[in-house]
């Protein structure tokens, strides 16, 4: 299976700590934001990784991570975003790259204590369609939210007000290569992006939509928040477990 990371966007929400620089430079305790998905990635056994960026400090993922070898990896794929086109603009990109194979996509803000490796598996044995990692959070409202029906998802809903269960769409996603026609049939949405959400959706319409639940803490670092308690997560599991151990 291939790999992308999306690291695009303007980062409004860190501003001004993104004024000079992209969201995904930012620290998160000891390393640079970027990082921590492109390990969960190569953890899970994927080698062959696209990052899509964009702004004006596209320049600088290049020199921070040029081909890879922190992360053991020989090469690095990149891409360039133009605009603020939303999430899934920016996988429209990976088209070429994926080249009809499996993906898994993980947005660069998302930062996990612990592994993606068996939903990963299991999607290799699924023969088509997508899957989605859910995590069970207090403040659903933030994220796009599952409306699970037993073991059936019946549709997820970006960020709503009254959210159907506490379960966030973690993002992680697993896509087939029918990836990029869906995308191509999205609208703008209010927020005048193209939303995974609604491509998550498309896959839950033709009933090729599966689920795992992901194991030890997931955060997103796309608020001030977020990006404190990203970094002192990330700090006390080092503590807990030392880095190398
Ligand atoms: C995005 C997705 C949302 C998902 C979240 C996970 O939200 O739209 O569905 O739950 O990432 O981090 P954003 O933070 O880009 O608004």
């Amino acid at each position: 299976m291939k790999g992308i990371v999306l690291a695009g966007g303007t980062g409004s929400r860190l501003f001004p700590l993104t004024k000079i620089t992209n969201k995904h430079l930012l620290p998160i305790f000891d390393k640079p934001m970027i990082f921590y998905p492109i390990e969960t990635l190569v953890a899970a056994g994927i080698r062959d990784i696209l990052l899509v960026t964009g702004g004006r400090n596209s320049g600088d993922f290049l020199r921070l991570l040029a081909n890879g070898k922190e992360f053991g990896l020989k090469h690095l794929n990149y891409t360039y975003q133009e605009g603020e086109g939303g999430i899934a603009d920016a996988l429209a990109l990976a088209e070429h790259f994926a080249d009809g194979e499996k993906i898994c996509v993980i947005l660069g803000d998302n930062i996990i204590e612990g592994s993606i490796g068996a939903a990963v598996e299991e999607f290799e044995e699924q023969e088509h369609g997508a899957r989605i990692l859910l995590k069970e959070v207090h403040d659903a409202e933030r994220f796009g939210v599952a409306d699970l029906r037993g073991d059936r998802i019946a549709g997820i809903e970006e960020k709503p007000r009254n959210p159907k269960s506490n379960y966030a769409v973690t993002g992680i996603y697993m896509y087939d290569g029918t990836v990029f026609d869906k995308v191509k049939r999205l609208a703008p949405s209010g927020r005048g992006e193209l939303e995974i959400t609604d491509v998550n959706n498309a896959y839950i319409a033709e009933g090729t939509m599966t689920f795992s639940f992901l194991d030890g803490w997931w955060t997103d670092a796309g608020t001030f928040e977020s990006l404190l308690r990203a970094a002192n997560l990330v700090a006390h599991s080092r503590r807990s477990r030392p880095a190398g151990a």
